[in-house]
């Protein structure tokens, strides 16, 4: 076979230690290992895109987006977020993923460093060092929530600090103190914001705050994927000031040209239409959160109820972790989100509650 080159660009990062768990396990796995929700998207939602291909609508759309869809979006911020965006502010991305690799491809220069937590979603570092950035983790404290000191002390001479409420993998909801302490220090600083909310409507205890209501220079990263269980359909969307989003175009119309025609129109059908399905989903997120935690504390395993998006990020040995998933409980090692919490272990509740007692009762059985 011929020896074929690579960029050093790809050759330094590694493969999502995730994707992989898409197959893994036998025929009897649970599979905890899974980001995206187990619900189907909402009929409504695919009503939509349907009725777009019947009246053709499946060619080129503007590449920012169809108007329609950049004038819902801010419509929802207003309504949702309390923050007033146009629609020039707003960029349709394919998912949320597009909207970070390009945020970071337009702003982040050879050198300049990336700040996000670890444990934190695979994605940031991975982008961070696609674009030549030098990737760097903030720790977390115990409760596995952004230490404001901690984050404030790196923030010094960095370029980008990724701010993820809810978070993935912890599923930490920061508190509005402390996004408004973060955001307001990263500005000053002259620190640029991403705010990846990408789950901001799981949350099951505090309310959601979003970062832009505390600095200027924000760029909120959301998508249907997560909120309107659409991960496969690709659509996502950023909000910036109005400034960044010629720049932003350029790495997204030679890389994408756009996100889906389709997509959109059933992501514009998902923003305007009955919200009533989200809430649905949320109510049944937190319960199977509340049926996860109680199963795994009267195991033994002692830790702070996480707040919202759809996971729990579990202190367990690696020997247990390993345990687990021989026995057919497929769940993310802590290696997998960062180099600090190798003894914790991902569960995802993205499944239903049966799953859910089914793996509690395995591991029960392996720890007797
Ligand atoms: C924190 C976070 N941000 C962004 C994404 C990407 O979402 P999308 O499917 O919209 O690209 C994910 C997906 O798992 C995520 O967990």
């Amino acid at each position: 076979m011929n020896e074929h080159r690579y960029a050093a660009r790809v050759r330094g990062v590694e493969m999502s230690g995730i994707r992989k768990l898409f197959e893994a396990g036998g025929p009897d796995a649970i599979n905890l290992g899974i980001g995206q929700p187990d619900f189907d998207t909402p009929d409504h939602i695919k009503m939509a895109a349907i009725t777009a291909i019947e009246e053709g609508k499946t060619g080129y759309t503007p590449n920012a987006g169809i108007p329609e869809l950049r004038e819902a979006i801010c419509e929802k911020f207003a309504r949702e977020n309390s923050l007033a965006y146009r629609p020039e502010q707003i960029l349709v991305t394919a998912g949320g993923s597009e909207a970070l690799h390009l945020a970071m491809e337009a702003l982040v220069d050879p050198g300049d460093r990336v700040l996000f937590t670890d444990p934190g979603f695979v994605s940031y570092a991975a982008l961070a060092a696609f674009a030549g950035g030098r990737p760097e983790g903030v720790p977390l404290d115990a409760t596995l929530h952004i230490d404001v000191e901690q984050a404030k002390e790196q923030m010094d001479g960095a370029r980008i600090f990724v701010l993820n409420s809810p978070a993935n993998p912890t599923g930490a909801v920061e508190s509005e103190e402390s996004i408004r302490a973060l955001v307001e220090y990263a500005n000053d600083q002259k620190v640029t914001v991403i705010s990846d909310e990408v789950y901001e409507h799981f949350v099951y205890e505090k309310e959601h705050v979003s970062a832009a209501r505390f600095g200027e220079d924000v760029i909120t990263v959301n998508a249907a994927s997560k909120t309107y269980a659409m991960t496969g359909w690709r659509v996502g969307y950023l909000a910036a000031p109005e400034d960044y989003i010629p720049e932003f175009l350029k790495v997204h119309q030679y890389a994408q040209a756009c996100a889906t025609s389709i997509s959109q129109y059933a992501a514009l059908a998902a923003y305007t239409g009955d919200q009533r399905p989200v809430e649905q989903m949320r109510q049944e997120y937190r319960a199977r959160r509340d049926l996860l935690y109680a199963g795994l504390t009267d195991l033994g395993l002692n830790f702070p109820r996480p707040e919202g998006a759809f996971y729990m990020f579990v202190p367990m040995g690696q020997a247990l972790i390993q345990r687990a998933v021989d026995a057919g409980v497929i769940i993310v090692p802590g290696g997998a989100f960062g180099s600090r919490a190798p003894d914790h272990a991902r569960f995802s509740y993205a499944t239903s509650r049966e799953n859910l007692s089914r793996a509690i009762a395995r591991l029960k059985a392996l720890m007797e």
